[in-house]
């Protein structure tokens, strides 16, 4: 039963992290009025902590729920997963800074001023990361099969 509940709530975090992701893909563009931008800034920041729970839900699997940590430490779609995870992690902080910059502006009631450069750049790295993202399912069932196995 705990095994179930580990495993929705892997699957259900990974749910909304998609959503996430793709609702800022929806909402950013390069004229962004007051009220879009503060959305982005909340949406981003639980956009963090739905990754947090990711990794928490994937790590309780490793540790306790799953084939054991020798299963998955030996195991190069587990390393790659992981890897393309921390990947994911490190592109969000461009997003993650072009948005906090827009603090001041914000506090002031204003809308943020963005550059065309920055647009463009926040734009391509939100749909870098999404492309990556929709590659994790097909290495997480590879590395559930034992396909990748290593001694
Ligand atoms: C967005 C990131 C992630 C996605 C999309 C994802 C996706 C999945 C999917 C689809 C499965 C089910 C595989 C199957 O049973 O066929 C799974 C299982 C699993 N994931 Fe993740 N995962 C992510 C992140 C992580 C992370 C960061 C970890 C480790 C820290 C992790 C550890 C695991 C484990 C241990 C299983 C169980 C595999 C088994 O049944 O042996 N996942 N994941």
């Amino acid at each position: 039963m705990a095994d179930a509940i580990a495993a929705s709530l892997h699957y259900l975090s990974i749910f909304v992290l998609f959503s996430l992701l793709t609702c800022e893909h929806v909402l950013f563009k390069a004229d962004l009025d007051h009220a879009t931008a503060q959305r982005l800034l909340r949406i981003d920041m639980i956009y963090g902590v739905t990754a947090g729970l990711v990794l928490a839900t994937g790590a309780a699997r490793v540790i306790c729920f799953g084939k054991g940590l020798d299963y998955y430490l030996h195991n190069w779609m587990f390393h790659a997963k992981v890897s393309l995870f921390i990947l994911i992690g490190l592109l969000s902080i461009l997003p993650t800074l072009t948005f906090f910059n827009w603090r001041n502006d914000l506090l002031a009631g204003k809308a943020p001023t963005i550059t065309p450069a920055q647009a463009s750049r926040t734009i391509w790295v939100i749909r870098l990361e999404l492309l990556l993202l929709v590659c994790l399912p097909f290495l997480a069932s590879l590395m559930a099969r034992g396909v990748g196995f290593f001694s």
